[in-house]
């Protein structure tokens, strides 16, 4: 299909780079990440076990704490929204109901007395962040601002992992009635998780005060994929534009990963701007397939910039050893790589149980496959490694950085060889 359609020469526009011929959205905003959608079918149950968690709220009480979890991309921050959307609909409609919600990430905010900061700063209407006090000063100040919000307060922390072991905010807020720190107020807190061992990690008295509900929202299947993104279709493509195995392929993708509704979006986005750009028609599954290693491409180049030096030679003993066809490895054999490799490389060598951690942290941020073993009766565990990204992607990007290019070179060369990538 070409781009020197007839209809535009008439415009004079047809020599401008911004001009298309072929039309592919008519609302492109639906597909965009901030884009609210009304209706969330696939997350009814979720949606009412929210609402039953709130209602005491309307009852002159304070809402059940509560705390979502489940991988990025279930709808945890959108169903959230939706329910309290509802409920400040609910409550501005009502003489006796007054709410205040505050809602804020704690992502970037790694610590209790950060998290109360930026609480207080949320509460201000964004004015600068308090500093330069003690722990108990800033939950105190905390108070003050609290005490300035209406009868009912919701208090909701996505991303409530960020704030890992440190979390004595968490037990503190919920029970500052009963510790005389509020007015004639009520307070409860959602929590929004990511991780999902974060709460097996929280303290045991933490969980005490914070856990009256819990809501899992399990990961999507292909099927629950494809209605959200026949609706988000319908509203964002010109009639026609798609051909029928896209969606299809846009879900069976993202269920096979993490089964994120983000990610499903955000490749039928990519498909629909790839058409676009090769002023194409029709949008079809070869503009999926490229979608998708474009968007794995930019997942792993974002996820590798922040690796040490360390978790880079760990990551790349188990690429060495994929190379060698001998993934899944155990701990013991990927250790043998890795001092190969420092000892090339001319670097600072760990031991053993050190690689083991990053290793394991490297399982955790999505680049390893991480299998776990029990040992039976002598107890303890095993673990095998095996390579999660792209093999070809991967050596890309790690070859990017001069520290190591020479080593990721000769792999590259030799998993070529091998038609492995
Ligand atoms: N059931 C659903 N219907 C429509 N859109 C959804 C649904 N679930 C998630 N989404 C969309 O997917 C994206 C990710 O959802 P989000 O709530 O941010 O996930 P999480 O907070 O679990 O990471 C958002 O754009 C959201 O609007
Ligand atoms: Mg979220």
């Amino acid at each position: 299909m070409s781009g020197d359609g007839a209809n535009s020469s008439d415009t004079g526009l047809n020599s401008n780079p911004y001009g298309s011929t072929v039309e592919i959205f008519s609302d492109e905003s639906v597909l965009k990440e901030d884009w609210q959608p009304e209706k969330l079918p696939e997350r009814e149950k979720e949606l009412d076990e929210i609402r039953n968690a709130l209602a005491p709220a309307t009852r002159g009480v304070n809402a059940h704490n509560l705390f979502l979890y489940g991988k990025t991309g279930q709808g945890k921050t959108v169903a959230i929204d939706h329910e309290l959307d509802l409920l400040n609909e609910y409550a501005n409609s009502q003489d006796d109901l007054e709410l205040s919600v505050i809602k804020t990430s704690a992502n970037n905010q790694s610590t209790s007395y950060q998290l109360a900061a930026h609480l207080i700063k949320e509460i201000r209407d964004g004015s600068k962040k308090p500093s330069g006090i003690d722990q108990q000063s800033m939950f105190d100040l905390l108070y003050d601002e609290l005490r300035g919000l209406n009868e009912t307060i919701i208090i909701v922390i996505d991303e409530i992992d960020s704030i890992g072991s440190n979390d004595d905010l968490l037990y503190e807020l919920p029970r500052a009635r009963k510790n005389g720190h509020l007015g004639n107020q009520w307070i409860s807190v959602i929590g929004i998780s990511n991780d999902l061992e974060f709460r097996d990690n929280l303290s045991p008295k933490v969980k005490d005060s914070l856990y009256d509900s819990e809501i899992e929202f399990a990961p999507y299947n292909a099927n629950q994929l494809t209605s959200i993104l026949e609706r988000r279709a319908e509203r964002a493509f010109v009639d026609g534009v798609l051909d029928g195995d896209v969606i299809p392929l846009c879900s069976a993708f993202a269920a096979q990963d993490e089964g994120s509704a983000r990610q499903a979006i955000r490749l039928l986005y990519k498909a629909g701007e790839l058409a676009l750009n090769n002023d194409d028609e029709v949008i079809c599954e070869l503009h999926v397939r490229e979608a998708r290693d474009i968007l794995e491409r930019k997942r792993i180049e974002e996820g590798m910039r922040s690796l040490t030096t360390q978790d880079q030679l760990a990551l790349l003993s188990v690429v060495a050893l994929e190379i060698d066809e001998e993934t899944p490895a155990r701990t013991r054999q990927v250790y043998q790589k890795y001092k190969d490799i420092a000892a090339i490389l001319d670097s600072n060598q760990l031991v053993e149980r050190r690689v083991r951690d990053h290793l394991q942290s490297l399982g955790m941020q999505g680049f390893l496959i991480v299998e776990t073993r029990n040992r039976g009766i002598q107890g303890g565990s095993h673990y095998r490694f095996e390579v999660k990204t792209d093999l070809e992607a991967t050596l890309d990007i790690l070859g990017e950085d001069n520290r190591i290019d020479d080593v990721v070179e000769d792999l590259t060369d030799i998993a070529t060889a091998k038609n492995l990538v």
